[in-house]
């Protein structure tokens, strides 16, 4: 008998049924020997009060397209595993103890950076662990996708596209404000879609002459309107100067909701021109995944599964130059992947005129 527990951590996103899925049907469709599938609810919170539901193909059978986890998810952050739980018990202990007691073989993870450093911790535990890159974000590092950013940057996209006819219908200047805290991969990847005229990256700290200039120039061109894309994360100049707990009394004591109506106002006061926002917000993490991100989690899943039929255990599977790899585990945790000011795209946005602010 082979028992496999699996489950969902962090934020949701599109593809993460499809990569379930895919684990399980290829795990099922290859054994010798009988399977059980473990799916525990609610992240890592399933693990630790061992809280769970079997999975079969019924449970499976149509979820390729589906959006969201059928598992439900959660955060448990990395830097709280050794606080004690209320009843004085650790949670590390409780998911080793979920696991022996299970008598699982493994534990396949579908988590972004955090729950892929708990997943690390677990296997320097001493459990089998396999983690599978999940999160709109693509900020995992040692992949070069994460499974839910196409999906996401599609839908990011789109409102970028939506805002485009009528901005330039009133001559409006537009920021729209897209998911991205730490870093700015699918502002990026979006804003050059959608053709924005300014993209500001956490990774780019912008100075507001330069975007006002920037809107400047286009909206006394002959288009007459701009297009602001700005990562919920970007900072300005001044900002990135201040210490961490500056600037977060400076963020506390904003009487705008967020990154994006403090802009418009500093562009409407600095450049009088009328000035709107956009937020998509958690509709970039709703709806089914497209395409590209149910072959890439479907791919996933099968690797895993794959490994799981092997008995091989301790990476993430990631993409590497469109090649489906394994990454030690250790490698990868803690690690983000952010956009270099440097790399090939922002320059050539730059190159195109688009401007970051900088
Ligand atoms: O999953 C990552 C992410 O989508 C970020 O881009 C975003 O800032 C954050 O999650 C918001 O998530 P929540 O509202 O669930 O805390």
């Amino acid at each position: 008998m082979l028992r496999i527990g699996m489950l969902t951590s962090g934020g949701d996103c599109q593809a993460l049924n499809a990569t379930m899925r895919g684990v399980v049907k290829t795990v099922i469709n290859n054994a010798t020997e009988s399977v059980e599938i473990l799916g525990f609810t609610n992240g890592y919170q399933g693990l630790i009060w061992g809280n769970y539901k079997k999975l079969g193909w019924k449970s499976l059978s149509g979820i390729l397209t589906r959006g969201g986890t059928i598992l439900g998810t959660s955060r448990t952050p990395f830097k709280e595993l050794d606080v004690p739980l209320e009843d004085g018990t650790n949670k590390v202990e409780r998911m080793k103890a979920t696991y022996k007691d299970l008598e699982l073989d493994c534990l396949v993870v579908l988590g972004g950076n955090g729950s892929t450093k708990t997943a690390n911790r677990l296997a320097q535990e001493g459990l089998n662990v396999i983690a599978l890159p999940k999160t709109i974000d693509n900020d995992t590092w040692g992949t070069d996708l994460t499974f839910g950013f196409h999906s996401a940057l599609e839908i990011a996209t789109k409102c970028i596209d939506d805002i485009h006819t009528t901005a330039s219908s009133h001559g409006r200047v537009f920021v729209v404000e897209i998911m991205g805290h730490k870093v700015g991969w699918i502002p990026l990847y979006a804003g050059v879609a959608g053709g924005a005229d300014v993209i500001l990256l956490p990774e780019i700290p912008y100075d507001l002459e330069k975007v006002c200039e920037a809107v400047n120039r286009r909206t006394e061109g002959k288009s007459g309107f701009a297009i602001v894309v700005v990562a919920e994360g970007a900072i300005s100049q001044e900002d990135a100067a201040l210490s961490k707990k500056e600037y977060k009394a400076k963020v506390e004591a904003r009487t705008t909701p967020s990154v994006a109506y403090e802009l418009a106002k500093d562009i409407e006061r600095e450049t009088g021109a009328e000035v709107r926002v956009a937020i998509p917000g958690h509709t970039q993490r709703g709806g089914a995944p497209c395409p590209y991100d149910r072959v890439f989690a479907t791919q996933v899943g099968v690797e895993a599964g794959k490994a799981i039929l092997a008995g091989e255990y301790g990476f993430m599977v990631a993409d590497r130059g469109r090649q489906i790899v394994r990454v030690p585990l250790q490698d990868v945790a803690g690690k983000l992947k952010t956009v270099s000011p440097n790399s090939q795209l922002v320059q050539e946005a730059k190159a195109l005129g688009i401007s970051f602010g900088d």
